[in-house]
């Protein structure tokens, strides 16, 4: 008998993604593992336990994760959960460790070797297994659906005979995976797009989507992306040169998303109470951000507020879950490619390689110990505000610059 990996149904009510699906599972089997998939764990993604059962795997109960190598998850495991694990299985999951001491401390407890999925480099060799990616870019797509059905116009321009219908005014804030792909969805919905980042790289990104830039484009703009591609936590200064020039912007749209976000930090505060106020009844804004404190002022956690001048404040929290079952299958794939790189393939046996980057990176949990040198040993106030733990690798290849001349000095205007 092979060792077995064990794929649990997730226990959170918010969570109706899974971490297999049939296509993996048979990868699994090939690489060797026994797969048992709790009973009802895909049901929410629209995979039935049958589905699973076709594609080799044991259809089995919670207590069966007692016998499992290596857990697959969405989540990371709770305390009363661990209670069934066994020490030195394998879990592989969003582990979500900022700010979650009493998380981290209970998978050391456990004796489990825990691996944050969100930690993967994103190096080249690595981008199969970028999890952030492939949800955040569902995210992107589904809070532009979740805008539209919330607005009560429609997006396109429509010529008919009966009149024009104008084409809607989105505006992307915070350009990452998922503002780019909340860009080409609205662009593919027939909307006027407008962006904006305090990364220089996001310029032509945006451009290249057929949408207009608009950012404060100082020295501190163009220092603002750290070694890993991130962005840094602006100062005050030019937060308040941000405000001014998206709030007049802000009041001439109908569709505002935010996506902007700070590794490790909570989330940039970018729409005022007084920028939601300006804008017209019936325009919508959504706030990816909400689970990390959210970019917008008023948004709630898992709620739609509709302000008394009837602006809708989108905060949907799981947005990737609201398209499970095509998230599951992109998540699946993100974390066999990982587990591939985790089996020795002559003994077709789990053979952790802890010194490959890939498992540095990401093993945050070890032999009753937090491992992770983000996490290792600091006191849970450090934990709570550390830098992202992503170490500082090569990111995805830059558009090449411009010469310096081609550049634009300052805001890029005539945004209407
Ligand atoms: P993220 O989720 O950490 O942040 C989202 C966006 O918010 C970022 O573009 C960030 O610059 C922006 N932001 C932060 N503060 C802001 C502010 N005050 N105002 C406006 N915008 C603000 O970022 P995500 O989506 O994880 O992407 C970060 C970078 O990583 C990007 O450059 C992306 O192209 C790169 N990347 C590289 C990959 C690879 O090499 N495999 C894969 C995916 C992304």
């Amino acid at each position: 008998m092979g060792q077995t990996v064990f794929i649990p149904r997730e226990l959170d009510a918010n969570e109706p993604r899974v971490a297999a699906s049939p296509d993996t599972v048979k990868r699994l089997a090939g690489l060797g593992f026994d797969v048992t998939v709790e009973a009802g764990a895909g049901t929410a993604s629209r995979i039935p336990d049958e589905e699973f059962a076709k594609a080799g795997a044991a259809i089995g109960k919670a207590g069966d994760v007692a016998k499992a190598d290596v857990v697959l998850k969405v989540r990371r495991p709770g305390e009363a959960e661990l209670k069934a694990y066994r020490p030195g299985t394998a879990v592989i999951a969003i582990m979500d460790p900022y700010g979650n001491d009493a998380g981290v401390a209970a998978l050391a407890s456990a004796g489990v070797t825990a691996f944050s999925m969100e930690f993967m480099p994103r190096i080249t060799r690595a981008q199969s297994m970028d999890v952030l990616s492939s949800q955040a870019n569902l995210a992107g797509y589904q809070a532009v659906i979740d805008a539209a059905s919330e607005y009560d116009r429609a997006l396109p321009m429509m010529m008919t005979a009966a009149g024009t219908v104008p084409a809607a005014k989105v505006f992307i804030m915070g350009v990452g995976v998922a503002g780019l792909q909340a860009i080409a969805t609205a662009r593919r919905l027939g909307a006027v797009v407008t962006a904006t980042d305090v990364r220089p790289a996001a310029k032509e990104q945006v451009a290249s989507l057929g949408a207009k830039f608009l950012a404060i484009e100082d020295e501190e703009f163009k220092a603002a992306e750290t070694a890993g591609g991130y962005a840094k936590e602006m100062s005050k200064e030019y937060q308040a040169k941000q405000a001014a020039l998206t709030a007049e912007h802000i009041a001439k749209q109908d569709i505002v998303i935010t996506a902007a976000l700070i590794p490790g930090r909570p989330a940039p505060k970018l729409v005022s109470a007084a920028m939601v106020a300006s804008m017209k009844p019936g325009s919508v804004i959504v706030d990816l951000a909400v689970e990390r404190g959210g970019n917008v002022e008023g948004a709630a956690s898992g709620q739609v507020v509709t302000t008394a001048n009837g602006v809708k404040i989108v905060g949907h929290l799981n947005v990737p879950g609201r398209v499970a079952a095509s998230a599951s299958l992109l998540y699946a794939r993100n974390l066999f490619a990982f587990v591939e790189t985790l089996v020795d393939k002559a003994t077709k046996t789990l053979a952790i390689n802890r010194d490959d980057e890939l498992v540095k990176a990401t093993m945050l949990t070890d032999g009753g110990q937090v491992v992770h040198p983000a996490f290792a040993g600091k006191p849970a106030m450090m934990i709570a505000s550390s830098e992202h733990a992503r170490p500082a690798a090569a990111k995805k290849p830059a558009a090449p610059k411009k010469p310096a001349a081609a550049r634009k000095p300052k805001t890029s205007g005539g945004i209407a």
